[in-house]
């Protein structure tokens, strides 16, 4: 089996395939056991591309090491879709085949499960889908984050939100797990869809489809002590 076979065997999408951690910039110094909090306001930064590439190094590792071991990755519009789902399955029994491909049934599978999962990655956090930020799906949320801070278990979360909005989309105590549990990594620059699909005619591409000529992605460590700092003040 090749490698690729592998990863794609694992789940990994095909567009992420050869997302590797030494795509990232250097200076972004990514540790393989590292939990991040990968955010940007506008899309196409590559947040979900270095959320793969961690995972993809993972598994790759485990697999040459015959470690085992697996990856979770879920979509937080996912995340929640499953938990409607439970609902709607308690409220009416007609629907007994309304079930999520893993088979968890209930809300307290669904959180021991992502609770327990070695390594989780939670993409496009805060997508302001309706109803995403309701009560219930804030305390599902969590519970699943705060276990894995207390259990310290490595988790990767992608969002076009600050951890400020995010207290203010989700919740306050959301926002203070993910900064115990992660580093916050803020990545600014251009779109990198819009930047490879206009340069797309004319100039020659890397193995990845971009173009070379495309604008460079500065990636900074937010400032969290200050943001922490300010966030603890605005509670006063
Ligand atoms: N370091 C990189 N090297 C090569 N290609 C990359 C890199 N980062 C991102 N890309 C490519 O750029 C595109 C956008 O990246 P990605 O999907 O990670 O963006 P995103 O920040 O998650 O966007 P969104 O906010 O819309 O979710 C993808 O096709 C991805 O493969
Ligand atoms: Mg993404």
């Amino acid at each position: 089996m090749t490698q690729d076979e592998f990863l794609l065997e694992k789940g990994v999408p095909k567009i992420y395939l050869r997302a590797r951690m030494s795509d990232a910039p250097k200076e972004l110094d990514l540790d393989i056991n590292q939990s991040y909090y990968f955010f940007s306001e506008g899309p196409g930064t590559g947040k979900t591309y270095l959320a793969w590439a961690i995972l993809n190094e993972i598994l790759i590792t485990n697999y040459v090491n015959n470690l085992g071991g697996e990856i979770e990755f879920t979509t937080a519009g996912n995340l929640f879709l499953m938990f409607r789902e439970t609902m709607q399955k308690s409220r009416n029994i007609l629907f007994p085949k309304l079930n999520n491909h893993k088979g968890l049934k209930t809300e307290f599978d669904i959180i021991q499960y992502y609770s327990n999962a070695d390594i989780l990655a939670l993409d496009d956090l805060g997508g302001m889908r309706p109803g995403e930020s309701s009560s219930y799906n804030v305390s599902n949320l969590f519970e699943i984050l705060n276990s894995r801070e207390t259990e310290t278990r490595q988790t990767i979360i992608t969002s076009n939100c600050s951890l400020e909005k995010i207290a203010n989309v989700f919740d306050d105590r959301i926002a203070s797990r993910i900064s115990a549990l992660c580093k916050i990594i803020n990545l600014t620059g251009a779109d990198r869809r819009l930047a490879s699909s206009k340069s797309h005619k004319n100039v020659s591409t890397n193995q990845n489809g971009i173009s070379p000529e495309m604008p460079k992605i500065i990636y900074q460590e937010s400032e969290l002590s200050v943001w922490l700092d300010k966030f603890s003040k605005e509670k006063e």
